[in-house]
């Protein structure tokens, strides 16, 4: 059993949880990811939500630099049955857990067919336990990155004003779409400029995947500007909503997530029988 400290009114009378299970991806990387997914999962813990991050960048994992924090095991611990899920499980100074991923591995870490059920095994115990279960993945349209995208409930595709982030989120929604009949996608536009250059590129990325894919939905979540203070934090170690909390990214930030619980909200009112992600994959073969 993993232990949160429940501050939330939803957290503290609900009896039967159903998560709310979101990849944070994009087709390049170095755009943001982690820094989000961190510190999303941070504005979670405060409001009491219990959470999970996964960090899924396997090989390349650094939600722990982030957090200048050292977890003794990661997930390779957990797929080779050394360590149960409690152990692996990191409990963070900001009220929510990480699964970690193998540090110093430099190549990536690609997970057997095998290992892709023994981790849903593993982590089913947590179905009613999490409020949100937060995947933050590698980039590109590798085995790992397009797994955990097509085993989440939705996925926010993270990508910036340049030319080549969007050329390559294009790429991984192409993938997803054709390949893995993923259609509905978030986006968040980070280190922008101002909110007319996040549509512009908003728009773009639309009109391509209007034009050249099918069905595809692309929902705007927000845009987080260029902020130093995101630099200042890593270089801290520390989540930039809790060392700056005024600062234009962590209102940004914030704006997210007030989107992103009412979703919540909507969806519980929909998918009320959806139970945990990876069970999705097995029934569908
Ligand atoms: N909104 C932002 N403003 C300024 N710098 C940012 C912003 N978001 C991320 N960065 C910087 O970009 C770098 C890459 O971020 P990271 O979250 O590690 O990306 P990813 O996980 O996509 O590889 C970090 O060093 C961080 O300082
Ligand atoms: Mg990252």
């Amino acid at each position: 059993m993993i232990y949160f400290e429940p501050k939330g009114e939803e957290t503290s009378s609900a009896t039967t949880k159903i998560p709310f299970v979101v990849s944070i991806t994009s087709g390049k990387g170095g755009v943001g990811k982690t820094n989000i997914s961190t510190n999303l999962a941070c504005l979670l813990g405060e409001k009491g939500y219990n959470t999970l991050l996964l960090d899924a960048d396997l090989g390349l994992g650094n939600v722990d630099v982030l957090l200048g924090i050292t977890p003794k095991f990661n997930v390779l611990h957990l797929l080779s049955n050394e360590i149960s899920l409690d152990k692996v499980l990191f409990k963070t100074d900001h009220n929510f857990s990480i699964l970690p991923a193998p540090s110093g591995v430099m190549e990536l870490v690609s997970l057997t067919p095998g290992q892709k059920l023994e981790f849903l095994d593993a982590l089913d115990p947590l179905d009613s336990e999490l409020d949100f279960f937060i995947v933050d993945t590698g980039a590109g349209i590798n085995d790992n990155v397009l797994y955990f995208n097509m085993a989440t409930q939705y996925r926010i595709i993270v990508l910036t004003p340049e030319p080549t982030s969007l050329t390559d989120s294009y790429a991984l929604i192409k993938v997803l779409n054709q390949h893995h009949g993923v259609n509905d996608f978030f986006i968040i536009i980070n280190m922008c400029a101002h909110e007319n250059q996040a549509k512009e590129v908003f728009k773009r990325l639309y009109l391509a995947c209007d034009r050249f894919l099918k069905g595809v939905s692309l929902n705007f979540l927000g845009f987080i500007p260029k902020d130093n203070k995101v630099v200042e934090a890593v270089k801290l170690q520390s989540p930039f909503c809790k060392k700056f909390p005024n600062c234009g990214a962590s209102l940004a930030l914030n704006r997210i997530l007030d989107k992103l619980l009412t979703l919540k909200d909507i969806k519980k009112q929909i998918d009320g029988n959806i139970k945990f992600f990876w069970k999705k994959l097995l029934l569908q073969g």
